[in-house]
């Protein structure tokens, strides 16, 4: 079977990565999606290990379309009862770019009616009532290739279950993930976030640290499937309690807020993860740990009334990382003048979107002793 995880633009390579760890070998990387094969128990690991991918979606078919007579005929023509009964209730999810059928709730009315068709001839039977769990379709149209898969996750990804309270503008834990994936860190390398509001890069940092599958205390849309063998997830799950480590960690969280450091404690306790949490400024920011990875997610500025206090932060921020040479710095803004604001060229910058906004990732190597 073909599986498709989709993920935020600049974080693809991570996700082909994390699949190759999982040995899911046979994998292919494309702008925002990594295309893979294998069976059910690749898409129950791929469920609870991935990090950074978005969604994980099932291919059930591929053809192209330019008229809703084709869409109509090609989806009917798919092989739908193999995965939904003659009682499943059916969700249809679209999207549409740079194609001839652009109206994207004709295309997912379309769809629904000829999947109910096919199933109809499929079962032998005169309606299809939809009183079973509900599977979600997901039709996306691009130049008038159009796919059909199943969405496996239900919610997406990124919801772990551990972040219950939120702060203003947090990272996604896919993006946190992914920032650490893109840095130099090793699960014995200390870490620091010292602007960490709801604790997301510390979290995920033990997570990875620990070798705790991100997404093991969540469900998914794909433990409804009536088709499939409810000992895949079982099994995975068990694999992945197995491997889990509890090893103490040099990993630390703080923010000038004491609001967020309680947040944190909360979220860290149901992520099951031990840290150290601080309330302190950056300005204060001082460790014993060498050698480590600083990842942090500081304020924007995207209001014109916070312009003066970003500046300050920035340049603040910029003499108290010069004190610890040895450590590999990491920001992550969407503010353009970030590097002549923080005074310094970085070593590397990558791209990458949160939330619909394109940030930069600013890296600076670190100095070894
Ligand atoms: C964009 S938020 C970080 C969000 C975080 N990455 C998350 O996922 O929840 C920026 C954080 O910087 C903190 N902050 C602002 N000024 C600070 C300072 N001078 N020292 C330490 N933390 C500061 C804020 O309290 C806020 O929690």
């Amino acid at each position: 079977m073909e599986f498709t995880a989709t993920a935020k633009i600049g974080l693809e390579s991570t996700v082909a990565f994390q699949l190759h760890k999982l040995g899911i070998l046979d994998t292919e990387t494309l702008d925002a999606r990594v295309k893979f094969h294998g069976g059910f128990d690749e898409m129950a690991k791929a469920l609870l290990w991935l990090r950074t991918a978005e969604r994980l979606l099932l291919t059930v078919g591929t053809f192209r379309a330019d008229t809703f007579d084709a869409l109509f005929e090609q989806t009917k023509a798919l092989p739908w009862s193999r995965y939904l009964s003659p009682r499943t209730r059916i969700h249809v999810n679209g999207k549409s770019a740079k194609s001839t059928l652009f109206s994207v709730s004709d295309c997912q009315s379309i769809v629904k009616k000829a999947i109910v068709e096919s199933l109809k001839a499929a079962y032998r039977v005169a309606a299809v009532p939809e009183t079973e769990e509900e599977v979600i379709v997901e039709v996306g149209i691009l130049r008038d290739e159009v796919t059909l898969a199943l969405d496996c996750c239900g919610a997406g990804l990124s919801r772990r279950g551990y972040r219950t309270y939120n702060v203003p503008a947090p990272l996604s834990e896919t993006l946190g993930a992914g920032l650490i994936l893109l840095s130099r860190f090793f699960p014995d390398t200390p870490l620091i976030d010292p602007m960490c509001g709801s604790g997301t890069i510390p979290i995920e940092a033990a997570m990875i640290a620990n070798n705790i599958a991100p997404s093991q205390n969540r469900s998914f849309a794909a433990e409804q499937w009536k088709f499939l063998d409810p000992t895949v997830f079982s099994r995975a799950r068990e694999e992945a309690r197995d491997v889990m480590r509890h090893d103490p960690l040099c990993i630390q969280g703080s923010d000038i807020d004491p609001h967020c450091i309680d947040l944190c404690k909360k979220h860290a306790k149901k992520a099951g993860v031990m840290l150290d949490w601080k309330v302190r400024p950056v300005k204060d920011l001082k460790t014993s740990w060498r050698n480590g990875v600083l990842i942090c997610n500081p304020p924007y500025g995207e209001r014109l009334s916070d312009e003066k206090s970003v500046n300050a932060l920035y340049r603040e921020m910029r003499t108290v990382f010069d004190t610890i040479p040895d450590w590999q710095i990491n920001l992550i803004t969407s503010n353009r003048d970030f590097e002549k604001i923080y005074g310094k060229p970085a070593d590397k910058r990558r791209k990458l979107s949160n939330g619909g906004m394109v940030c930069t990732v600013y890296q600076y190597f670190a100095k070894r002793g």
